[in-house]
């Protein structure tokens, strides 16, 4: 696996590689959910691509940034050991030099759910995201589904501006448990880990009872109370969504999907699923 650091090295590097070229972006603290990312990319592209940057521009003020999760040396190992063929670890100069002054800001798509939770967030995202695309000149890239919304967020900018990628979503991975893999997983006391399981299960007793036929806002109160009993301390949102544009459904159609943001002790974690479990 090829290390790079620098712009420069890095253009450099990108100039060699022959073929498609599949980009893998991550903030590191890699696990399972990253590895499926990579797994994915391997058979979709001639060579892979992973970055690992943790983009200060998606993190609020009052938010986790100078303490998140930071593992090189062990990030490289794991990326190696999946078959990435570079590793690109861009500097926050590289990335936003000075004088830096575009803002990719994607509305609608954006403004609820987690845009509103955490103002500012998906421009950062997208801004970061819109860059790394072109510097890498990726013909695919690969973003979790445990991010939903910024998922959503990614497809439209690609499309509004035409940015000559295609995007893969890859299906969240769990715990055996049900947990979704999350970097941020390690903030969770053991106690407050054992409860956090109740967040997918909610997710899924939503589901199962839309799919009953109970009407949605009912089904979604009555699972917003009980994740309250299980031990949540705060519910953001908890909601029947177009997958495409994170608009609210009253009811069940095709492509909906559950969201979900809970906050448990001082953690907040978000998960989704697909109204509609689809055989993949
Ligand atoms: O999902 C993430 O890890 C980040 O939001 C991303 C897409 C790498 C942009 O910084």
């Amino acid at each position: 696996v090829q290390i790079v650091r620098n712009s420069e090295e890095f253009a450099r590097v990108r100039s060699g590689l022959e073929g498609t070229v599949a980009l893998v972006p991550t903030m590191g603290a890699l696990h399972a959910g990253h590895m499926a990312l990579m797994s994915q990319a391997k058979r979709r592209a001639d060579n892979v691509v992973a970055s690992i940057f943790v983009n200060p521009k998606q993190f609020a003020p009052n938010e986790d940034l100078s303490r998140y999760p930071r593992q090189e040396v062990q990030d490289i190992a794991m990326l190696a050991e999946a078959g990435c063929d570079v590793v690109w670890l861009p500097s926050v100069a590289d990335i936003y030099p000075d004088a830096f002054s575009t803002k990719v800001s994607v509305s609608g798509v954006s403004d609820r759910w987690e845009g509103e939770a955490r103002p500012g967030h998906f421009d950062g995202v997208a801004t970061v995201v819109a860059k790394l695309l072109l510097w890498a000149r990726a013909h695919v890239a690969l973003f979790g589904e445990k991010d939903f919304q910024q998922l959503a967020v990614i497809r439209r900018m690609v499309a509004d501006l035409g940015i000559p990628v295609e995007i893969i979503g890859v299906p969240t991975v769990r715990d055996a448990d049900g947990l979704a893999l999350s970097s941020r997983n390690v903030y969770l006391s053991a106690a407050e880990r054992r409860q956090a399981t109740a967040l997918p299960r909610m997710l899924d007793e939503a589901r199962r009872a839309i799919l009953a036929g109970q009407p949605a806002t009912s089904a979604l109160e009555e699972t917003k109370q009980k994740l309250i009993t299980c031990g949540f301390r705060q519910i953001d949102y908890f909601a029947l969504v177009d997958s495409a544009t994170l608009e609210p459904l009253n009811e069940p159609r095709d492509g909906a999907r559950l969201i979900a943001a809970a906050t448990i002790g001082s953690s907040r974690l978000i998960d989704n699923m697909p109204l509609v479990v689809e055989s993949r």
